[in-house]
């Protein structure tokens, strides 16, 4: 595994390489850290969020996107990985019906897919990942640390 630099622009240039992004990630950020993830529709969040929770140790045939929930939990691994997806979010208030502040205030890594659909209302120490689409296999990363 290795650090991961903070504001520098890394390629994947597969599915594989975005998970082993996320497998170096789930080494720097804390058992109880939160990272926000922004970027388009097939920007490989749910896919990076796949690759975290199999370095965590967990099944990931069950990391899918969270849909009528929003919200899926995965367990069995050395953190319980919480899992948002903002997508289908009404509007930021609607973040806290999620029942939200609960599970910042749980034990656990929590990953938010769309964050920027309640901006303002994600808690401001946290890692940000902005994903993009730079061709059909590759994306680019980047890592950020706000409020240090
Ligand atoms: N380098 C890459 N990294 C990640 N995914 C890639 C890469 N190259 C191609 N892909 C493909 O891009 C898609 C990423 O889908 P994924 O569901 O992870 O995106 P997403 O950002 O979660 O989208 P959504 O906003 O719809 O939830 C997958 O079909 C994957 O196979
Ligand atoms: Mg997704």
């Amino acid at each position: 595994m290795e650090a991961l630099a903070l504001d520098k622009p890394y390629l994947s240039r597969s599915l594989e390489e975005t998970e082993r992004l996320a497998a170096d990630f789930f080494g720097m950020i804390n058992p109880d850290g939160l990272a926000a993830l922004y970027g388009p529709l097939g920007g490989g969040k749910t896919a990076f969020v796949r690759g975290l929770a199999k370095a965590a140790g967990v099944d990931a045939d069950d990391v899918t996107s969270p849909t009528f929930t929003l919200i899926n939990e995965y367990h069995g691994g050395r953190t319980p990985i919480y899992h948002f997806d903002l997508y289908r979010l009404k509007s930021p208030a609607e973040f806290y019906g999620l029942g939200a502040d609960d599970y910042l205030n749980r034990e656990g890594i929590i990953l938010i897919e769309w964050a920027d659909k309640a901006a303002d209302r994600i808690p401001a120490d946290r890692y940000d990942i902005r994903f993009e689409i730079i061709d059909d296999n590759s994306r680019q990363l980047i890592f950020s640390r706000v409020n240090t």
